[in-house]
C-alpha cells in the first residue's frame, strides 16, 4: 500500500527543531521532503552537541529522518534559479527562518504565489504577524517563557521553570503539520495554496489553556482549590506555580517510593480520583477512611490532602515504584512510575510499538530515535536514517532537468 502523502513534494527550508519536527513527520507519512541546506555547513544542528567526531549530531539525525538533502546557496543567481524551478513543481514550502529572512532572500509570499498559485507556504516564527515582538528571534525556552508555560511551572518558592518537553519547538512543529495538512485538503477543493503560520508563543499558549482557565477562576473567586496554596497558603492576582499538583479536578502528587534517597526517579505519580476513593483506602490499608465523614468527599479531603499524600508515602516506603504501580493498577487507580530516559530507551513495549526505534546510520553505526507517536491501522511507518549533507543534491538537480555538465558547473561555482 502506498503512503498517504506520496506525491506531495515539500521544500524543507527548516532548521534546528521546530520546523524539522514538522517536516520529518510529513516525510514519515510519505511526502518527498527535500531539505535545502547551505553548502558546506547545512543545518546548524548537524554539528551541535556531536558525540562522534565528523558524524552528524543526534540533534540532527533525530529530527531529519526520511528526508533528502539538497545543498543550495539561495543567495547566488544559480541558487535562485534552482529554487524557482523547485517552487514551480512542489506543493509545500516550510520554513522557520528568523523574521523577514525569506523576503530578504527574494522569495516572499507574493512572489512564491505568483510562481505557483497552488503552493502552501508554512512558517514558524517566535511571535505571530503583527505582534509587538514580531521582530524577535526565538528559541525553545524563550517561547516557553512567552507562552505562559514557565510562569506556571515549578514550585511556588522557586523561579519560573521551563519544561524538559519541547513545548516551544516540536510542539509548534506539530501544530504546523496540522495546518499544512488542512491547507492541502482545502487546496484539493479550491486549487489554491495559502500561507499557514504558527507562532511558538501561540503553540505554547495553546497547551497552557487550562492556566488561562485558572486565571479567570482566580479573578472571579480569589482562590484555586486544586492548587497546593489552598486552603492554607496565599494567592495573589496571578496563577501561581503549583508544583506537581494535578491540573484538573483530581488531586495528585509525585510521591516517594523505596530507594528515593539514592535514585532521583524512585517516585510515582498518584492521582486521587474522586470515585476511586474506596479502592484507594483499600489499597493503602486505610479502610476506616471509607466511612469517616472527614474523608469521604473530595471537599472534606481538601484541607488535609498533603497529610493523605504523606500517609500514602508511608505505605510506599517499602515498595519500588514498579511494585507500587503493580498493586495500584489492580484497584484502577490512575498512576505511573516516574520513568527516566534510560528506562524509556530500554522499554520493551516502546520498542515493540515503534515509539522508540533503532536506526542504522552510515557514520554513527546506529542510534535511537522516537518513532511516530501516531499509530495507524492502515499505514506502516518506516523510520529511515537522516540524509548526509548534500547526499541528494545531484539527484534532485537531475530531477529538475539539469545536465551533468550544468550540475558540475554549479558545484564549481559553489552554488550547491
Ligand atoms: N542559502 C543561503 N542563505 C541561507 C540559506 C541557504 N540555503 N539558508 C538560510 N540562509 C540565510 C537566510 O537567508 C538568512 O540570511 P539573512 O539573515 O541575511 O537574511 C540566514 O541564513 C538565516 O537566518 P536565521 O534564520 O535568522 O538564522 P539564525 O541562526 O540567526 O537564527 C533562529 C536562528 C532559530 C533564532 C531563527 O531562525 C528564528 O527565530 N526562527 C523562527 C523561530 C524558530 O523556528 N525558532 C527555533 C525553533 S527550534
Amino acid at each position: 500500500m502506498g503512503k498517504p502523502l506520496e506525491g506531495i513534494k515539500i521544500i524543507d527550508f527548516t532548521h534546528v527543531q521546530a520546523g524539522p519536527a514538522c517536516t520529518q513527520m510529513l516525510a514519515w507519512f510519505g511526502a518527498d521532503v527535500i531539505k535545502v541546506e547551505r553548502p558546506g555547513s547545512g543545518d546548524v544542528t548537524r554539528s551541535q552537541l556531536r558525540h562522534v567526531a565528523d558524524a552528524d549530531a543526534l540533534y540532527f539525525t533525530m529530527l531529519n529522518s526520511n528526508k533528502r538533502s539538497l545543498t543550495l546557496n539561495t543567495k547566488t543567481p544559480q541558487g535562485k534559479e534552482v529554487l524557482t524551478k523547485l517552487i514551480k513543481e512542489s506543493d509545500v514550502l516550510v520554513e522557520n527562518f528568523g523574521p523577514g529572512a525569506l523576503d530578504r532572500m527574494g522569495f516572499g509570499w507574493e512572489h512564491i504565489h505568483e510562481l505557483n498559485p497552488g503552493m502552501i507556504v508554512a512558517s514558524v516564527k517566535g511571535f505571530s504577524e503583527g505582534h509587538h515582538y514580531e521582530d524577535l528571534k526565538v528559541y525553545e525556552n524563550v517561547a516557553q517563557c512567552a507562552g505562559g508555560a514557565a510562569s506556571t511551572t515549578g514550585f511556588w518558592d522557586g523561579p519560573p521553570t521551563v519544561s524538559g518537553a519541547a513545548l516551544g519547538d516540536s510542539n509548534t512543529g506539530m501544530h504546523l503539520a496540522i495546518g499544512i495538512l488542512t491547507a492541502l485538503v482545502q487546496r484539493s477543493q479550491t486549487g489554491q495554496g495559502q500561507k499557514v503560520a504558527v507562532s511558538m508563543q501561540d503553540a505554547v499558549l495553546n497547551l497552557c489553556r487550562v492556566k488561562l482557565r485558572d486565571q479567570q477562576r482566580l479573578e472571579a473567586v480569589g482562590y484555586l482549590e486544586e492548587y497546593p496554596q489552598y486552603p492554607h497558603g496565599e494567592f495573589t492576582d496571578v496563577v501561581p506555580r503549583g508544583g506537581n499538583a494535578g491540573g484538573g479536578g483530581q488531586p495528585g502528587w509525585v510521591l516517594k517510593c523505596k530507594g528515593w534517597q539514592s535514585d532521583p526517579n524512585a517516585y510515582i505519580y498518584f492521582t486521587v480520583q474522586g470515585h476511586a476513593w474506596d479502592p484507594i483506602c483499600d489499597a493503602i490499608g486505610k479502610p476506616e477512611w471509607k466511612t469517616d465523614p472527614a474523608y469521604t468527599t473530595a471537599q472534606a479531603r481538601q484541607d488535609k490532602i498533603f497529610d493523605i499524600f504523606a500517609t500514602i508515602e508511608e505505605w510506599l516506603a517499602d515498595k519500588t515504584k514498579y511494585e507500587a504501580v503493580d498493586i495500584l493498577r489492580k484497584y484502577d487507580i490512575p498512576c505511573s512510575p516516574v520513568l527516566s530516559m534510560k528506562e524509556l530507551a530500554e522499554d520493551e513495549s516502546l520498542r515493540k510499538s515503534g515509539s522508540i526505534v533503532e536506526v542504522p546510520h552510515p557514520k554513527l553505526g546506529k542510534y535511537l530515535t522516537v518513532g511516530s507517536p501516531i499509530k495507524f491501522s492502515g499505514l506502516q511507518i518506516d523510520i529511515k536514517p537522516s540524509p548526509l549533507l548534500g547526499e541528494h543534491t545531484d539527484e534532485v538537480l537531475a530531477g529538475l532537468g539539469y545536465s551533468d555538465a550544468e550540475i558540475a558547473e554549479m558545484h564549481e561555482a559553489k552554488a550547491v
